[in-house]
């Protein structure tokens, strides 16, 4: 029994919640959203997002951090770096940030997420203002240069194939809200800067 307009069954029915999404961000005196980190292997997007995420829970924040490398030993264990999969990791992992912004979190999310048309679906899913795009920018050469887990090596080697930035296309943000040059900042300055983001938009009050 299925509607073939949105191919999902008519059986399932969207069941009303008792507390409401407004009844959360009362009670969480902040705004919801998620800080969709994004930019090249080994470039600091899992540092600079764990360092947000330490500053705003130490505001009072409902925080929760999605990570590249920790969401793929999980939910998305089944998922390798082609581009098929890295589009359908892409979409669980947007699904999953828009079900914790309805929970009313401050959500940092850290993949690659290389394809500019794949970010933009997760935005177009969440209401305007609530997908803050953060490009953490360090050039090609500086992220092969700190390699922190080899994995550059492997991929100029040959050992690992589809290597982003070496065998696999990054699309960068072409107008992010953020842009974070890591290679010119520390991550306390980096982390501020996206802090300072929110501060301005009145997120935070
Ligand atoms: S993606 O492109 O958004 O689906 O990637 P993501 O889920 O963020 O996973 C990136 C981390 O996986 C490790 N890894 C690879 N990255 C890129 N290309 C290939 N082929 C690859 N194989 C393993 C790597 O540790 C990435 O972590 P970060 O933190 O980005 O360095």
């Amino acid at each position: 029994n299925v509607d073939t307009e949105s191919e999902k069954s008519s059986d399932v029915v969207w069941h009303l919640a008792s507390v409401t999404h407004e009844d959360r961000v009362l009670s969480h005196g902040h705004n919801p959203a998620v800080l969709w980190f994004t930019g090249l292997s080994g470039s600091g997007k899992s540092t600079v997002a764990n360092a947000v995420d330490k500053m705003l829970h130490d505001m009072g924040c409902k925080t929760y951090v999605l990570d590249g490398d920790n969401v793929r030993h999980g939910l998305n264990g089944d998922l390798t770096f082609t581009d098929t999969d890295r589009i359908e990791n892409i979409r669980r992992i947007g699904e999953v940030a828009k079900l914790f912004v309805d929970a009313g979190l401050l959500v940092s999310s850290a993949f690659i997420s290389p394809f500019i048309v794949d970010r933009d679906m997760v935005r177009k899913q969440l209401a305007e203002g609530q997908f803050i795009e953060v490009f953490i920018d360090s050039p090609l050469a500086v992220c092969e240069q700190r390699d922190p887990k080899g994995l550059y090596k492997k991929a100029r080697s040959g050992e690992i194939k589809n290597f982003t930035g070496i065998d696999s296309a990054y699309e960068a943000p072409i107008s992010p809200e953020v842009h974070v040059k890591t290679a010119e900042l520390s991550v306390e300055d980096c982390a501020k800067q996206v802090i300072n983001y929110l501060k301005a938009g009145g997120m935070l009050t």
